[in-house]
């Protein structure tokens, strides 16, 4: 696997490939990789000849009171991981490299679509921190097809609409969520989770598997179903932020006529906070 650092390194090495015709799949991450991202990986292989995967833990998208200090960084697993799905580029820029002009003097992207609303809301800042960093490493790599997993449903939505209404020449590329044995969506934040509290963290997928079985079966009270699932996440001692049925492509809230829908949630558990999501057709 090569690693590259420079974006004059990554960008002569994907000019060279194209010009040998090979098509360029793109997984960008922020490290700390576990099934769910090697499962992009393994997607962007199945599609591509080269699968590019970038590690940057971007300071943009966290707020002054998030964990993006604390956040785990693990190069030297990660790398070995990456080699075990035989990943031919790594792609590991320094803030200096991502950011020369400073992040305060960083040209924004700001979708106003979908970002002041559910993680959105209580993020502030986030989504423009995501999409002026995935625009910066779609320019910088130029892939073909980007990858991005389903667990960060809202992400994915604004990426989708950010690279729609930029005319970006992308494929955008959804991964389904790998979960554990029990149901809980991986992710690198369970990490920080406490034996006991992993014990109960799974609540939120039962939740949103309850209200998927309850619109399966004809319930359209969604506000109901929406107090009873926040409360049956509660009951195990979780904060709630969020628990909202949706329109799959627009994050509106669910009216009778949608078919396409999304169950989305967020809660926090002591200080971490998990999010998971359901899509469902009626
Ligand atoms: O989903 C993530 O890991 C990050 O938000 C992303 C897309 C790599 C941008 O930093």
């Amino acid at each position: 696997m090569q690693i590259f650092t420079q974006f004059s390194e990554i960008r002569a090495f994907v000019k060279a490939a194209k010009m040998q015709g090979k098509r360029i799949g793109f997984v960008p991450t922020m490290g700390n990789l576990h099934e769910g991202h090697l499962q992009l990986v393994r997607q962007a292989k199945q599609t591509n000849d080269i699968c590019v995967v970038s590690i940057f833990v971007n300071p943009l998208q966290f707020g002054l009171s998030e964990d993006w200090e604390q956040y785990p960084r693990t190069f030297d697993s990660d790398v070995e991981k990456l080699k075990g799905e035989n990943t031919e580029v790594l792609f590991y820029p320094s803030e200096s490299e991502m950011y020369p002009n400073g992040m305060q003097n960083q040209t924004r992207v700001f979708c106003p679509t979908m970002t002041d609303i559910l993680c959105g809301a209580s993020r502030p800042g986030h989504f423009e921190g995501v999409t002026t960093v995935v625009t910066k490493l779609l320019h910088i790599v130029k892939p073909h097809e980007a990858i991005f997993g389903i667990k960060d449903f809202q992400q994915l939505a604004v990426i989708r609409r950010m690279a729609e209404d930029l005319c970006m020449d992308v494929q955008i590329s959804a991964s389904p969520i790998a979960r554990a044995a029990d149901g809980l969506a991986l992710s690198s934040r369970n990490g920080y989770l406490t034996d006991e509290e992993r014990l109960t963290a799974n609540q939120i997928y039962k939740s949103l598997q309850w209200v998927q079985s309850q619109l399966a079966s004809g319930e359209t009270n969604y506000k109901q179903l929406e107090e009873a699932a926040s409360k049956q996440i509660e009951a195990v001692g979780m904060r709630i932020d969020y628990f909202s049925i949706r329109n799959a492509k627009t994050l509106e809230e669910a009216v009778s006529e949608d078919a396409n829908l999304v169950v989305l949630a967020a809660a926090y558990l002591g200080n971490t906070r998990l999010i998971d999501n359901v899509t469902i057709t009626l």
